[in-house]
């Protein structure tokens, strides 16, 4: 009985021992666990981040993938736009090819019509015909450059060549015009050479030139320039209305026309639109400033060229097909009352390589002349308000105290005009005009003393 009891004892000690144990190996664990709470909210954190990583780059993904769809619809509608310009200015192309082929039969047959006797009443009709189908044509023609020029199929042949030519000649092809409205119209060169593309320059200058004129009542336009930087800087300025600050973007724009156009004469409001696209192909800045009731001053912005010292001096492109012969900087000055007319005879002038003056009244054309003397004239025989083209030369040749060579052109094929002609011993030359006619007679009168 007491070992038993011994024996109960002996294992009740041995559980206190163990529980002992337990607690402590409890309480070191706890422990333990105590001393780590970090790892444990990392490991929680880690989680979640882990999640929002996730979810994350899924949105990331799908933004992705939707700016790729939205580029993907960007490049078929900017192909679509393409295609659509493309086709606009084909169609446009040929709708212009089309309508300008028989407005131009329309206007040959006009002129031809033109060279039979007729009475002033009929004549006038005709020239009233001929400056409508004109102006329409030149609206074809602009929109056919517009849709040229928005297809980029317009590529500048670029080129160094001396700007004052190209202002010069535009502000001789002007000069009748600023005349006729008692504007001056004036020109500074500086004889820098620049390079550009001198057909589409041309036009771009001509339409700010034109734009001067038209919208000046008093005054006038004066064309110069600057250097500045290595760029030359064509600027015409006029003593106009000038343009308000909120017009001076919108007048850019096709068919845009300010009220100054509405007092300005018939205009399409095109030209503004098309020196903006010609100057972006240019790469030319235009520049324009402006003060309302005083003027305006439109500018065009070109790089300078190296002025070619030893090599033969290249012509602008207009006058690149000058003839070398007589013509060749011979000076001519016409009087013709038609501006129609003028123009195509001082073209034509031009490109034999003439330098062309051209006046619409005797008393303009000894102004003219007694400023410069023109080595031969040409003259159309019936001018505005009943002058004689005759009765003009004799004006000019008392001014520059010659008998300067002198030809009459005339329309009338009877033998009145002939003795007018022999009687002011001018040369006679009969419409329609036919160029080499006029080239040949042209070059005799050169040869002739006098000249
Ligand atoms: N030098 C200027 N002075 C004042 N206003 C001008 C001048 N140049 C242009 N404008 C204004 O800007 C408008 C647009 O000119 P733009 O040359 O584009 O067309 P337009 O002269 O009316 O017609 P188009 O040139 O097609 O014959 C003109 O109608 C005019 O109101
Ligand atoms: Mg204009």
């Amino acid at each position: 009985m007491t070992e038993t009891t011994d024996e109960v004892e002996e294992l009740r000690r041995k559980v206190a021992k163990l529980e002992k144990i337990n607690a402590k190996l409890i309480s070191r664990v706890e422990r333990s666990y105590d001393q780590q709470p970090n790892a444990y909210a990392l490991f929680e954190t880690a989680i979640a981040l882990d999640n929002q990583v996730r979810r994350r780059t899924q949105e990331v993904q799908q933004a992705l993938r939707s700016i790729e769809r939205v580029n993907e619809d960007l490049r078929r509608a900017k192909e679509q736009a393409e295609a659509a310009n493309l086709l606009k200015s084909s169609v446009l192309t040929s709708i212009s090819h089309d309508l300008l082929q028989p407005l131009n039969a329309a206007r040959l047959a006009l002129s031809t019509l033109g060279s039979f006797e007729m009475g002033r009443e009929q004549t006038g009709l005709i020239d009233q015909a001929d400056r409508s189908l004109a102006t329409l044509e030149e609206l074809l023609r602009t929109l056919l450059d517009l849709s040229k020029l928005d297809a980029g199929v317009m590529t500048p042949d670029w080129r160094a060549f001396p700007i004052d030519d190209l202002v010069g000649s535009l502000v001789k092809e002007h000069a009748q015009g600023a005349a006729k409205r008692g504007l001056k119209l004036r020109h500074f060169g500086a004889g820098r050479w620049v390079t550009s593309d001198p057909l589409l320059l041309r036009r771009v200058v001509q339409n700010l030139i034109a734009n001067g004129l038209r919208y000046t009542r008093r005054g006038g336009v004066l064309v110069g320039g600057r250097a500045r930087a290595g760029r030359w800087t064509v600027e015409v300025w006029d003593t106009g209305p000038g343009i308000p600050e909120e017009r001076r973007d919108a007048i850019f724009q096709e068919f845009q026309r300010g009220e100054a156009g509405e007092h300005g004469g018939q205009g399409f409001g095109l030209g503004l639109a098309i020196v903006r696209r010609l100057a972006l192909a240019l790469e030319h800045p235009i520049g324009l400033m402006s003060t309302v009731g005083k003027g305006s001053m439109f500018s065009v912005c070109l790089p300078l060229a190296e002025q070619p010292r030893d090599e033969p001096q290249p012509r602008p492109a207009e006058t690149s097909l000058a003839a070398r012969g007589p013509l060749r900087d011979a000076r001519i000055l016409v009087i013709e009352n038609d501006a129609a007319v003028l123009a195509a005879m001082s073209a034509l002038l031009t490109r034999w390589g003439c330098e062309v003056a051209v006046a619409s009244s005797g008393d303009e054309a000894a102004e003219i002349a007694e400023a410069r003397a023109p080595q031969a004239i040409i003259a159309d025989l019936h001018l505005d308000h009943f002058e004689r083209g005759a009765t003009a030369v004799a004006k000019v040749r008392r001014a520059v105290g010659a008998a300067t060579p002198a030809m009459l052109v005339t329309a009338d094929h009877s033998d009145t005009a002939a003795r007018e002609a022999e009687e002011a011993e001018m040369a006679l030359l009969r419409k329609p005009v036919r160029p080499a006619e006029l080239r040949s007679l042209l070059s005799y009168l050169l040869s002739q003393p006098g000249a």
